[in-house]
């Protein structure tokens, strides 16, 4: 069995962030969302892993390599355009032949990995195997109508939703989708969507499983997905201080110091994880931070927020909160007089001022 991640499209929703990486690189508790994905196929037992890249390809290319440092085998195939996940298989014909594989989408993250869908796949051998959680916004996704325990229809992020359960990002296939994904037509939004592919096995009397995930899923395409995802995976964090915690500062609960951070006359209260080599100084760091490396914050509060490498923070009077802070950003206390805010803001940036 292969593995096909997708890693291409433009991450338009969580811009201004995407203008400067790839979506799919962005940390969820230090590590980018990708390698979960990575990780859980390898725990699968996976090792042929294909991945989609479109214009970000160079800096995926560079954060997974050739995959062996997670003992995976990894080909790169190129979408020259995010025309739809369907387009993504359609493109990788080449690399999967006539093999089943396991579609993950590079953005999705499951907490208990796939391990358990792979196997019930591998054993029941339907053609597609899809899987589905209970969702709050179910417009925002595909969308399963299950009659009888059997999936009778799928629609793509429908204004009407006929249930509430969405399509997780990782389906199972055998090499009918193949002729699946050449029979569509693009969508309304222009898009070959496998929504649709799989709608089309279904009609041809193929056999689709609909599994519901129990635990925890989420599509980190926005921010407050992502700062879910980051609390929900701190919260597993095991605290650990390999960087200098000097003596009059205190962590509390679980919290993660890597190797040449130091945190001077600071608080820093858990789950929270301070990356390599940043400096938190003269400030209080609260529940669900995370600090990626060679960062600075001084004479500040921060909590509940995922600050990216090199960016700095100085002496904020106010807490920062539920924010997500871009890579080499400066966030400081500008002089008193004339009061005014003073920004300098890239395109499609947020700013919430009280
Ligand atoms: O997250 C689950 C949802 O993912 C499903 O419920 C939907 O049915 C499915 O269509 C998909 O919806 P999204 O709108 O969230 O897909 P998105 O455009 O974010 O793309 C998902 C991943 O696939 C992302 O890592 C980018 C990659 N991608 C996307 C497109 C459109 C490609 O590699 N190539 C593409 O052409």
């Amino acid at each position: 069995m292969k593995a096909l991640v997708l890693c291409g499209g433009s991450g338009s929703r969580l811009r201004p962030i995407t203008h400067t990486m790839a979506k799919q690189l962005v940390p969820i508790a230090n590590k980018p969302v990708l390698f979960y994905g990575l990780e859980a196929i390898r725990d699968a037992g996976i090792e042929d892993v294909g991945i989609v890249v479109g214009e970000t390809a160079r800096e995926i290319r560079e954060a997974v390599g050739d995959g062996s440092r997670w003992g995976l085998d990894v080909t790169y195939i190129t979408q020259d355009e995010p025309l739809g996940l369907a387009h993504a298989v359609l493109v990788s014909e080449g690399f999967l032949g006539d093999d089943e594989f396991v579609m993950y989408l590079g953005d999705n993250l499951i907490k208990d990995g796939i391990s358990s869908f792979v196997d019930q796949f591998r054993s029941n051998k339907p053609n597609s195997e899809i899987l589905l959680a209970h969702v709050s916004m179910p417009e925002l996704f595909g969308v399963a109508e299950l009659e009888g325990g059997k999936v009778i229809r799928l629609v793509e992020k429908p204004k009407e939703p006929p249930s509430d359960l969405a399509l997780v990002g990782v389906y199972m296939f055998d090499h009918n989708i193949m002729d699946a994904v050449k029979a569509i037509k693009p969508s309304k939004r222009g898009e070959f969507e496998i929504t649709d592919a799989i709608q089309w096995l279904i009609d041809e009397g193929m056999e689709v499983d609909p599994h519901v995930v129990g635990g925890w899923w989420k599509d980190t395409g926005r921010l407050e997905d992502m700062l879910e995802a980051n609390r929900i995976m701190l919260e597993a964090i095991e605290p650990r201080i390999d960087g200098h915690v000097d003596g009059e500062s205190e962590t509390h609960g679980r919290v993660v110091v890597e190797e040449g951070a130091r945190i001077i006359n600071s608080t820093v209260r858990g789950p929270a994880i301070i990356g390599e080599r940043t400096r938190v100084e003269n400030s209080f760091i609260g529940p669900f931070t995370s600090a990626y490396f060679d960062v600075v914050i001084t004479g500040s509060e921060v909590e509940h927020s995922i600050i990216l490498e090199n960016s700095t923070i100085t002496d904020i009077p106010g807490r920062i909160e539920d924010s997500l802070i871009g890579q080499n950003v400066q966030i400081l206390r500008s002089a008193p007089k004339p009061s005014a805010y003073r920004f300098m803001l890239g395109d499609n940036s947020r700013v919430g001022i009280p």
